[in-house]
C-alpha cells in the first residue's frame, strides 16, 4: 500500500492517479474527505485529518511499504517556520512509529541552507528529521520554482501592466511544472529502488530568468512588451504585508528571494538529462497561465 499526502493538491492528486492507474493500492490523505472523492471513487481509500497530528499520521501509515510527504504550504499561521517544523516533526514520529520503509519527500532546491532561505530552511531542517530516522530510505526531490507560483500574480499584472519581484532580471533559476515533479515522484515509488538517504533534483525544462518569464508569459496574454521590475526588498515585504501575508510569511519570502539572488542556493545545482524534465513554461504560459489571466479580476 501507498500513502499520499497532500493528495488533493498540485502535485499529490496526479501521483495519486498514477497510482492507482498503475493497479497499485492507495490510500490518501486529505482534511476534507470532499478533497479526495474522485480518487475514493477510482479505488483509493482516505485518512481524513490533518498533517500535523502524529498520532492520525501513524495509523494512517501502518502498513505502508511507501509514503508521498510534503509540507504543504499555507498563509494561515503567524510562525511559518514553527509551522513547518512541527508539520515535518509529526510526519517523520509517525513514519517511524508506523516502520514506514520508504519515503519519497517533496523538498525543494536550496534546502541544503540550513538558515537564511526562509521557508527552504525550513524544508532542510524537514530533510534532517527524516534522515535521522534509522533504516528508513529517503529520497528528497528537490524542486525548483513552481510555474504555479506566477498564477498568484495575474492581478499584478493586469492591474499595474508590470510583473514585479525581488528576484534579479537576469537571475537564471530552474522553474518546474507540478506535474514533471509528480511524474518524478510516481516513479520513484513504483522504483522504490532507492536506498539511505538521497536527493533529486526537478527542474523543468529550463533555467529561466524572471526577464525572461516576464516576456514568455507576456506574449501568452498578448502583452509582449510586459517589464520585469525589479522591487527593492523592502517595498517587497510592504507590498506582501499589504495584501495581507503575516509578518513571518513575507519575511519568509524576502529571505528566500534574497538567497536565490546571492547565488549558493543554487550550490550543488548542475542541470542534466536525470533533472531535466519535460514541461515548458512555454506551454505553462499558453495552456494554463493565459487561462487564468483570463478569469483574474
Ligand atoms: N512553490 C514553489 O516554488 C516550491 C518550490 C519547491 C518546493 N515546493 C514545495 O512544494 C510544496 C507544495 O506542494 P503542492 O503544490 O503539491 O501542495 P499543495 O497543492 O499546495 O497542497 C497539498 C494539499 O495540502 C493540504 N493542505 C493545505 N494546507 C494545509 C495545512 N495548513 N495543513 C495540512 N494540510 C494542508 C491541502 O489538502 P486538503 O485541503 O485536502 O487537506 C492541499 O491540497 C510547498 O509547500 C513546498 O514545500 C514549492
Amino acid at each position: 500500500m501507498y500513502v499520499i499526502a497532500g493528495a488533493s493538491g498540485n502535485t499529490g492528486r496526479i501521483i495519486a492517479n498514477t497510482l492507482l492507474d498503475a493497479g497499485k493500492t492507495v490510500k490518501v490523505i486529505s482534511r476534507n474527505a470532499e478533497h479526495v472523492a474522485d480518487l475514493v471513487a477510482k479505488g483509493a481509500t482516505a485518512a481524513i485529518g490533518n498533517l500535523n497530528d502524529a498520532a492520525f499520521l501513524t495509523a494512517a501509515f501502518k502498513g505502508a511499504k511507501a509514503v508521498y510527504t510534503l509540507i504543504p504550504p499555507t498563509w494561515q499561521v503567524t510562525n511559518w517556520r514553527q509551522y513547518q517544523t512541527e508539520t515535518g516533526f509529526a510526519i517523520a514520529s509517525a513514519v517511524q512509529a508506523a516502520g514506514v520503509p520508504y519515503v519519497v519527500n517533496l523538498s525543494s532546491q536550496g534546502a541544503h541552507l540550513e538558515e537564511g532561505a526562509g521557508p527552504i530552511s525550513g524544508l532542510f531542517y524537514v530533510e534532517t528529521m527524516l534522515n535521522s530516522i534509522p533504516g528508513l530510505n529517503v529520497k528528497h526531490l528537490r524542486a525548483g520554482f513552481f510555474m504555479q507560483n506566477f498564477l498568484a500574480f495575474t492581478g499584478m499584472i493586469k492591474h499595474l501592466n508590470l510583473y514585479g519581484s525581488s528576484l534579479k532580471p537576469d537571475l537564471k533559476i530552474p522553474i518546474v511544472h507540478a506535474r514533471d515533479i509528480a511524474a518524478v515522484a510516481a516513479e520513484e515509488l513504483l522504483a522504490l529502488d532507492f536506498t539511505g538517504n538521497s536527493v533529486r533534483f526537478v527542474a523543468g525544462a529550463a533555467d529561466v530568468t524572471m526577464a525572461e518569464a516576464t516576456s514568455i508569459l507576456g506574449k501568452a496574454i498578448g502583452n509582449p512588451d510586459l517589464p520585469y521590475v525589479q522591487f527593492s526588498q523592502e517595498d517587497e515585504l510592504q507590498g506582501a504585508l499589504k495584501n495581507g501575508l503575516p509578518l513571518t510569511i513575507a519575511e519568509g519570502y524576502r529571505d528566500l528571494y534574497h538567497a536565490l539572488n546571492d547565488g549558493n542556493y543554487q550550490d550543488g545545482f548542475e542541470r542534466n538529462d536525470q533533472n531535466t524534465t519535460p514541461t515548458s513554461l512555454q506551454w505553462f504560459a499558453e495552456h494554463e497561465f493565459g487561462q487564468a489571466y483570463g478569469a483574474a479580476q
